[in-house]
């Protein structure tokens, strides 16, 4: 969900809408806001996108205020009602609650309400969370942080992840926030303060944020600032930083879609997280990785563990990895990897990777590998997010603020990242690859100029998007790590385009998958380069002719002058040469291409499709 609170003095509601529109990448099932005015509560709540509550906020206007909250959802307890959306008032309506996570123990919290006589207006476990503050509030005694008090007290009792925002109508001057397992950052500018699940929802206003640690309550008021504890009351020091991203890097720029942008952005997001960690001499320079080199030497295992296309990016990490290191390399999502007990030690690095690094998933991953003694590194694009806070080591993708649900520019510099610790391990543990490793140290440097020189191609692959909208199935084959790139074609195209698409090993085919070939079902295969080890190349040729003799429409994508798919593709998509294990960077770029083509032909939400968030701060 998506969290925005403010003082200061502007029009709060100007603010906080603002700050919602940039956060509504991390859920739109709907929106609301609360400003306090002439000692009262003001709200106003919808189902669906941020616009349709803008919709009723120009029919019937808020009162002006200078502070105050808003939310955009995405649904946990209770369907995405105007009921159940955000903020929730207690019964007496002078309290009112913004809350993203799942509060676990609510049904018993809920029961106590209830029991003194609380009737419920909505089946969220946030509004348990309200009737609690007011009534704790009520029995705080009066005086500055009266408010936080409460709000300590009330954390105090909530089991689960949460972060909670809260104001009072006795308390004009004053929100208040707390956290755990969930993010929320505070945003300090000239005389005004702001709350938000992430930077993008004041850097319009200031770059000085605040980072809260785990389990702290903030309190911010428009005289005394900023004031953090944790859930006792001690007064603790919050980390200072300056954001580094600029307010514009966060709008769209012409394009129609920020996924277009972000396609768009490619070539810099994949040099930005090459510069200054391929040294001239052909070195790795990874100092950031603050993991002694004698515990990388004693890697036995690598475990790579993430969610949705970051995981994809593991998947291509796997074949990197294990080539030029011998360690073996295992991946896994997060959410299965923490529940099956896997085998784990000090000798055992533990890659998590998450654009956001927010996913409660892929924390809790994390969070488990250390309990275990592993060795962790994070792969993430959020400076200061939870999961690099939490890890042994971070190397930072720098592909700038990813705002499009379906993640493009992150995936290519999760890629590149792992490529970097795949041949940092090799540099530092000496192997036999060296001279292949040096090798491939230059043709990275060639990546970003590989993507442009894709970009520059794409006008033919969205013609063919417009074909394929009416398809109800589209199937995607690759072998190797085309593998991996299939079955993020398929996500794409499921993510955003809603219709059914599944990725396969391509040898697997003929082991069931096959059957599910009709005539004119479209089948996009990644082809691997003709100087692919061990007749790869030849082997994924005969499977195109395979699903063609089968009546499949053939949609390839092969490197430029390769010529032996020409008598069994439909359609080609060419991409430039490039060494098999870096292909990935190259052969994705059509398929995002394809995906957010499909979509918009269909008349859907690019940025923003159905059921989705960017971020999901829950298990
Ligand atoms: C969500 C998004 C996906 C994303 C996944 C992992 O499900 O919709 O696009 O790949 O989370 O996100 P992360 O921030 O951990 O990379």
């Amino acid at each position: 969900c998506g969290i925005v609170g403010y003082v200061g003095p502007q029009n709060a509601l100007d603010v906080v809408l603002e700050g919602l529109r940039r956060l509504e990448y991390r859920g739109y099932d709907s929106a609301g806001v609360a400003v306090l005015a002439d000692g009262r509560q003001a709200t106003a709540k919808k189902a669906g996108k941020l616009a349709n509550l803008e919709k009723v906020l120009a029919d019937q206007p808020l009162p002006e205020s200078t502070i105050g909250i808003g939310h955009t959802r995405w649904a946990t307890h209770g369907g995405p009602t105007d009921r159940n959306a955000h903020p929730h008032l207690s019964a007496d309506g002078r309290v009112a609650v913004i809350h993203n996570g799942i509060i676990e123990n609510f049904a018993a919290l809920r029961a106590e309400c209830e029991s003194a006589g609380v009737e419920f207006s909505s089946e969220t476990d946030t509004e348990a969370a309200a009737h609690l503050l007011a009534t704790t509030y009520a029995g705080t005694p009066e005086g500055p942080g009266r408010l936080a008090e409460a709000m300590r007290a009330v954390s105090r009792r909530l089991e689960g992840a949460f972060t909670l925002v809260a104001s009072h109508a006795d308390e004009p001057d004053t929100l208040v926030a707390s956290r755990r397992n969930s993010p929320l950052v505070v945003g300090v500018g000239d005389g005004e303060y702001f709350l938000g699940s992430d930077v993008a929802a004041f850097i319009a206003h200031t770059r000085e944020a605040r980072e809260l640690g785990q389990d702290q309550v903030v309190e911010i008021h428009r005289e005394r600032g900023v004031t953090v504890t944790d859930f006792d009351g001690t007064v603790v020091e919050p980390t200072a930083y300056t954001v580094d991203w600029d307010a514009a890097a966060a709008e769209k720029g012409g394009h129609d879609w920020f996924m277009l942008k972000e396609i768009a952005e490619q070539p810099q997001a994949v040099a930005d997280t090459l510069l200054g960690r391929l040294g001239e001499d052909g070195r790795l320079v990874l100092d950031e990785v603050r993991l002694p080199d004698q515990d990388l030497r004693d890697i036995d295992k690598v475990f790579v563990v993430s969610c949705g296309t970051s995981y994809h990016a593991g998947l291509i990490a796997k074949y990197a990895i294990e080539h030029w290191t011998r360690i073996p390399v295992e991946v896994e999502v997060a959410s299965e990897f923490r529940y099956r007990d896997p085998v784990l030690d000090r000798s055992t690095l533990v890659v998590v990777i998450s654009q956001s690094g927010e996913t409660m998933d892929t924390l809790m991953a994390l969070r488990h590998a250390r309990d275990q003694k592993a060795r962790t590194l994070a792969i993430c694009n959020v400076n200061g997010s939870t999961i690099p806070r939490e890890s042994d080591a971070v190397l930072y993708t720098h592909a700038g603020p990813e705002i499009a649900v379906a993640s493009t520019k992150s995936f290519l510099a999760q890629i590149v990242a792992c490529y970097l610790v795949g041949l940092f391990l090799a540099q530092i543990r000496g192997i036999k690859y060296a001279d292949e490793v040096a090798a491939i140290v230059e043709d990275i440097r060639g990546l970003p100029q590989a993507v442009e020189q894709v970009l520059a191609q794409m006008e033919p692959v969205r013609a063919l998007g417009r074909t394929l909208a009416d398809a109800d199935t589209i199937l995607f084959l690759g072998r190797h790590v085309g593998f991996p790139v299939a079955l993020e074609g398929a996500l794409k195209l499921k993510e955003l385009a809603y219709i059914h698409a599944e990725g396969f090993a391509a040898g697997e085919l003929k082991h069931g998958p096959i059957a599910l070939i009709d005539e004119g079902t479209p089948v996009v295969v990644v082809v691997p380069s003709p100087r692919s080890r061990e007749s790869v190349h030849g082997k994924v040729v005969s499977n195109i002719q395979e699903v063609r003799a089968r009546g499949a429409r053939t949609i390839v994508i092969a490197e430029e002058g390769d010529d032996d798919v020409l008598p069994y593709a439909d359609h080609v998509i060419r991409v430039p040469r490039t060494p098999t294990l870096l292909a990935p960077i190259v052969t994705t770029v059509p398929l995002q291409v394809l995906a957010c083509e499909i979509a918009d032909c269909r008349g859907y939400d690019v940025d923003q499709p159905r059921n989705l968030a960017k971020s999901v701060t829950v298990e």
